[in-house]
Order: C-alpha cells, then structure tokens, then sequence
C-alpha cells in the first residue's frame, strides 16, 4: 500500500459493499448466510431452500418452499438453440467457457432480459438457477457425443443435476452430499466472482451479463478452478505413500499449492470442515478411499510446514470425484452453486445501486512530447 494514494492492492481488507446475505468472520473461521450458520444450512437445508433464503431472506414457509420448487422446475428446459450452439463449439472446449457463452445466450431468451426491478430480477435469478444447471450438463453430453439427458420433475435440483449428468437416478446418499456441496459453495460474501457480478451489476447493465462476467472470474486457479487443481495434484501425487515426497517437493519449489490459503479465513474455513467429513464419507461409500487419505496427509504435511488452512476447495476435489463428477465440471459445480448467491448479490445491488468505480495510481512516464513516426 501506498501511502500518498492510499492504493490498497487486491482490495484486501476493503469494505465495498453492504450486504445482508452474507457473514463472513475470518478471525474465528465463521460463515453464516442471512444469520443462518452454514454448519446448519449444509447439514439440514435443502439447496432449495438455501436459494429462497437467499433471495428473500428468509426460510421459507411449506408452501413458500412448494411454490420455488414449482418454478424451478418449470423453468429447467434451456432453449433448443442453445444445445445446437454446443453442438458447434470445438469438443475441447473447456466447460467453464462453454457455460459462460450459455449464460450469455440465456440472456438472449429470458423474456426480462433487461427488466432490472426487483420482481423481474427474482424470477430471472430462479430461472437462471435452474436453467444453469442443465445447461452445464447439457455441454457435458454433447461434447461428450451423447444426447443432453432432459430434466425429470420429481427430483431435486441436486438430484436432477446428477441425474441430468449421468443419465442414471442417483441414490440418496450422494444426492444429499451434491446437495449440500451447492449449498456450502451459494454465497461467499465479496469474493472474486461476486464482486464481479456487483461490478457489472453497478453500470445498470443486466443479471445474465452480470453473471457472465461472474462466470468468467471464477475460472481462474486462484478462485473456483482451484478445487480441479486439487484433484489433479491428488491424480499426479497417485498413492498415500507418494504425499511425503510430493510435499517435500513442492515445498522446496515453493509451489503454490491448490485448494490451500485464503484472503479472509485465517483461523480455518468452516467450509473445508464439513467437506472433509463429507470426503470421508463419499470416499468411503465409492471404494476409493485413498483419495480422502491423500489430502488428509497432505493437509497435515503442508498445515505443520507452512501453516496453511484448507480452503473449501480442497476437501470439495475427492469428494466431487468419488461422486463420479468428472474433474473439468468441478469449477461449473461450483458455479452451479454459486449462481444463488451472484443472483441475490446483483438483487442487492440494484436495489441499492452506486456506480462502482475505483481509482488506479499512475505509476507510468512522466507528461512528454508526441514523438512523430519517424523519429522514433
Ligand atoms: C487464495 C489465495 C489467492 C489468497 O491469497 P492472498 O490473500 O492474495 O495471499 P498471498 O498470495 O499474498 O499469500 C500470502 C503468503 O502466503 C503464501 N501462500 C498463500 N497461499 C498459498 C498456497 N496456496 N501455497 C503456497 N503458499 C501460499 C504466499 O506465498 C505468501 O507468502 P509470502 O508472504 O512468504 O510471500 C492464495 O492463498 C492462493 O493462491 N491459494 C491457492 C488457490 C486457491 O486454493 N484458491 C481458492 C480460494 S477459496
């Protein structure tokens, strides 16, 4: 930080916003949405429920909860145009930009695409909710070769994602663990991708542009993409006997390692925390257990050398594994989640807008001459 401009590099510690979705308390590792603690969201809500809370603030009312449920489901088909524009991207597309051009599409079908009242932005973030979560696994079939698996009524919206993923109807236990997984990952507070849909959000543009941009933040490595550099670091490492020499490794490489550290939790992220039990448990039930073994030695190893936490992100990579999602949807699921919280925070920011617009420090040549082509 400067002190003549008073730059505050990467925002850290910068209050931008007030918000009454989430608490985030980084000293003592706590999280809670709308007063709610995420201990009791993950274990008890349903992802639905989760969502309704939200946006509206409070947990719903049976019939409350009926009526999202209804309007969710309603709103799950996507446009045909939009799964004939997967048949044409390149099958290497990665998903993450493949969902990103699909936001942007739905964009173009949503009858209040640029409707930015509160009720008109309520009914796009449901239908955004929904229609996200198929169109991830829609992407995933077709470039896949295979024919999108169309939504089923009567499901879930973490059951029918899985559903919609594999074709096959998944058994209760995973179902609960993908439900809670989108609940642990629905609302982070002012975290990269969010303020990025704030920021977008903040020039009047609209929620499926505001999302998109969100998308695309939360791509990157440092951000959601974490969680599948995890689970590729667990892939390279192989064997539970192969974490001691891997840590030491990347230790002495100074190697940025994936799924660990945080800009806010210093005491511990109380996400990672109930993943880790979920991990457990899903490992277990698959017959892969070594991959829950894996990170919990090298969670010690790299805690006891560096004094680094984990972050959500790394117990969430063995525990979307041993749920069969492939390791390129991890940063989509995670979005699949987040999308709850992008929509309440763009939901907030209208209701409460200001222009976000920051000042850089300029640090380049001093005022000079215009220097014509040929002398320069
Ligand atoms: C999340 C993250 C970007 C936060 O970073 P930040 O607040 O900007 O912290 P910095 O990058 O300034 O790191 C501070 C110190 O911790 C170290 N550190 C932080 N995270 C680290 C990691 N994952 N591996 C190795 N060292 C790490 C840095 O090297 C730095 O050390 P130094 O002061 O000796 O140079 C960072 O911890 C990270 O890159 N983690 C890995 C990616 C990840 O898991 N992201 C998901 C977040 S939910």
């Amino acid at each position: 930080m400067s002190e003549s401009s008073g730059l505050i590099r990467g925002l850290e510690g910068v209050v931008a916003a007030e918000t009454q979705l989430c608490d985030l308390d980084g000293a003592h590792g706590r999280l809670a949405y709308r007063g709610y603690d995420i201990a009791d969201l993950a274990r008890q809500a349903s992802f639905e429920e989760v969502t309704y809370l939200l946006l509206h603030g409070e947990l719903p009312k049976p019939a409350q909860l009926d009526a999202l449920v209804v309007a969710l489901t309603a709103a799950r088909e996507i446009p045909g145009e939009l799964v004939q524009a997967f048949r044409l991207m390149p099958t290497a597309t990665d998903p993450m930009r493949a969902l990103q051009a699909a936001v942007a599409m739905l964009g173009m079908s949503d009858p209040e695409a640029t409707d930015n009242a509160h009720a008109a932005n309520v009914r796009k973030a449901v239908r955004l909710t929904s229609q996200l979560a198929t169109a991830i696994c829609a992407h995933h079939r077709v470039r896949q070769g295979q024919q999108p698996v169309a939504p089923v009524a009567g499901l879930s919206h973490a059951g029918n994602f899985l559903f919609m993923l594999t074709g096959e109807r998944p058994g209760p236990a995973a179902t609960r663990a993908f439900d809670a997984s989108l609940t642990l990952y629905a609302e982070h507070e002012l975290n990269a991708s969010t303020f990025t849909t704030r920021v977008v959000t903040s020039t009047q543009s609209d929620m499926h542009s505001a999302v998109a941009a969100g998308v695309g933040a939360l791509k990157g490595p440092l951000h959601g993409g974490a969680g599948e550099a995890v689970m590729r670091t667990l892939l390279e490492i192989g064997e539970v006997a192969n974490v001691d020499a891997f840590a030491e490794r990347a230790l002495a490489e100074k190697r940025r390692l994936m799924g660990f550290g945080h800009r806010v939790y210093k005491a511990g992220d109380p996400r990672a925390a109930i993943l880790r039990g979920m991990a457990e448990e899903a490992c277990r039930q698959s017959g892969q257990f070594k991959w829950y073994e894996m990170a919990v030695k090298l969670h010690e190893r790299i805690g006891k050398a560096k004094g680094l936490i984990p972050n959500v992100d790394f117990y969430s990579a063995p525990l979307f594994y041993s749920l069969g999602i492939p390791v390129d949807l991890f940063t989509p699921v995670i979005a699949a989640g987040r999308i709850a919280g992008w929509t309440a925070n763009i939901v907030e920011q209208h209701d409460d807008n200001r222009l976000i617009r920051p000042r850089a420090e300029y640090v380049g040549p001093k005022r000079r001459d215009w220097v014509p082509k040929e002398r320069r």
